[in-house]
């Protein structure tokens, strides 16, 4: 069997490849996942992969992991077990389906998976998205299974296929989806684009820093570029993703390293780039000139997702998070004196190895003067090969369970406060997509936050005001403002 051209060879503007094999993608995770997951569609798209709505049927199935929190990780291999009797079923017809398995759970346990699922051909970790049509030709040609989990020296994005659709929705710090590849399809009104990857901030709890590896930031032009791209296929909300991505530090078109600030008050220069959005931020890196954007860059949306993961000094000093609760604070006065009207979201864990009574009311007391328009928090769960893990003084879960619903109960009641704080005001929507009920579309507020309104389709992808009559806890609803 002929070797597959390296997928870097496959232009946008080159024929397409004719279509022989399916392929089903499911995401788990963050955002990041979701971009990755649409990238490697695309590269499958080089190869004659068109994608499905089901894993019944493909050719191929990737499941692209998460291995942040513990469940995430369990989910996979019962996946992978559903996987295993329609593979079997498929090899019984006389078929052949290939499964992939991708992203942080892939990196973290690489060799593991394939002794424990033996129904996985290809283990493949995040760096190394760029090979996986190579991989799967040799998994095929061998009859072997791969686990390729190195950091390699060549950078994916470059060795990927330029940008051929953008298929994502906004928000949600976890996501689940299935994102079915559509070469040179309309680009959706809001997508991602990951400018960073990796970190090298240790936080003792987190898996980052060993699944993504250290901090890269891609380069400006490259950014630049792929933001033109989108635009001119109809997106105009771009969310700059990375792990760090106030940390980003890539090459500017003069040579220099510049800032993420830099960065945003570039791309909001690009014609049709109509909002910009970034996450996830370290409180470390809110940098003067990134607050300055914020209070002066029009396209920079007034929202931030800040984690702080404690109210308790103690504990804080524990994660490695290198800052106080009060340091947060002072941070969040100077961001909200150069924005008023930011509206912040947060990550917090609750029952970290040691966290007292007291460390917990601590972090109550924080929330309470944060004041979050929404909020994401988790009940620490120990990941394997990180310092917290190895902590003794680890946490009853049903003390876990009852500070988490403590927690959420104090989150709901401020993110409903902030929604129902927004109707009577008029402000401008993306709509990103047709909701359930027929004549409505479904878009984000600058907040973030989801607008329902009765609408005529072709407002689809774009920028309209509506006046929020009603709010609820998860979404708002509105109705045209007249124009
Ligand atoms: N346990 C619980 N939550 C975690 N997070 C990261 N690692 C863990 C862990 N081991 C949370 C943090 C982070 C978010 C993406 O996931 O709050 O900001
Ligand atoms: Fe993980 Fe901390 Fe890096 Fe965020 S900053 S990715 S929590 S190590």
């Amino acid at each position: 069997m002929d070797r597959l051209s390296p997928i870097s060879e496959m232009k946008p503007g080159d024929d397409p490849v004719p279509v022989t094999k399916k392929v089903f993608v499911k995401t788990f995770g963050c955002q990041m996942n979701v971009y990755d997951s649409e990238r490697m569609s695309e590269a499958l798209a080089a190869h004659g992969y068109a994608g499905a709505a089901s894993p019944e049927g493909a050719d191929l199935v990737v499941l692209n992991t998460c291995h942040i929190r513990e469940r995430a990780a369990e989910k996979v291999y019962s996946e992978l077990g559903k996987l295993r009797e329609m593979k079997a079923a498929r090899r019984d017809e006389g078929g052949a389906m290939q499964v992939v398995v991708a992203g942080c759970v892939a990196q973290a346990e690489g060799a593991e998976i394939s002794a424990r699922a033996p129904v996985v051909d290809v283990v493949v970790g995040p760096q190394s998205y760029h090979r996986l049509p190579e991989l799967l030709a040799e998994a095929q040609e061998t009859g072997r299974r791969i686990v390729e989990t190195r950091f390699p020296e060549e950078e994916k994005f470059s060795a990927l296929p330029e940008r051929l659709i953008a298929r994502a929705t906004n928000g949600g710090a976890t996501s689940e989806a299935n994102i079915p590849n559509a070469p040179r399809a309309l680009a959706a009104a809001s997508a991602f684009l990951t400018v960073q990857e990796g970190c090298d901030k240790f936080c003792t709890f987190c898996v980052v820093p060993y699944t993504r590896g250290a901090e890269y930031s891609r380069k400006v032009t490259d950014l630049a570029a792929e933001t033109r791209r989108l635009v001119a296929r109809g997106t105009r909300e771009i969310t700059l993703l990375g792990q760090n991505v106030n940390g980003y530090h890539g090459e500017g078109p003069d040579g220099e390293s510049w800032s993420l600030a830099k960065l945003i008050r570039h791309l909001a220069e690009i014609e049709g780039v109509e909002r910009l959005r970034y996450t996830t931020s370290h409180p470390r890196d809110m940098t003067e000139d990134l607050i300055a954007a914020h209070r002066d860059e029009a396209k920079l949306m007034p929202f931030l997702h800040l984690p702080v993961q404690s109210g308790s000094d103690r504990i804080l000093a524990a994660m490695n998070r290198k800052h106080t609760a009060r340091e947060y604070l002072s941070l969040m006065q100077r961001i909200r004196d150069a924005r008023p009207d930011i509206a912040i979201s947060t990550d917090i864990i609750v029952g970290f190895p040691g966290e007292t009574d007291k460390d917990f009311k601590a972090t109550l007391a924080l929330v309470e003067e944060i004041n979050c328009a929404q909020a994401y928090s988790f009940k620490y769960s120990p990941r394997p090969g990180t310092p917290a893990a190895k902590i003794d003084d680890q946490v009853a879960e049903q003390v876990k369970a009852e500070r988490l619903a403590q927690l959420q109960a104090l989150l709901d009641s401020q993110q409903t406060r902030f929604n129902a704080s927004c109707v009577g005001r008029t402000m401008p929507v993306l709509f990103e997509r047709k909701g359930r009920h027929a004549g409505q579309l479904v878009g984000r507020s600058p907040y973030l936050q989801l607008v329902h309104a009765d609408a005529a389709p072709d407002l689809l992808g774009r920028i309209v005001s509506v006046e929020i009559a009603a709010a609820g806890q998860n979404s708002l609803a509105g109705v045209i403002a007249a124009a």
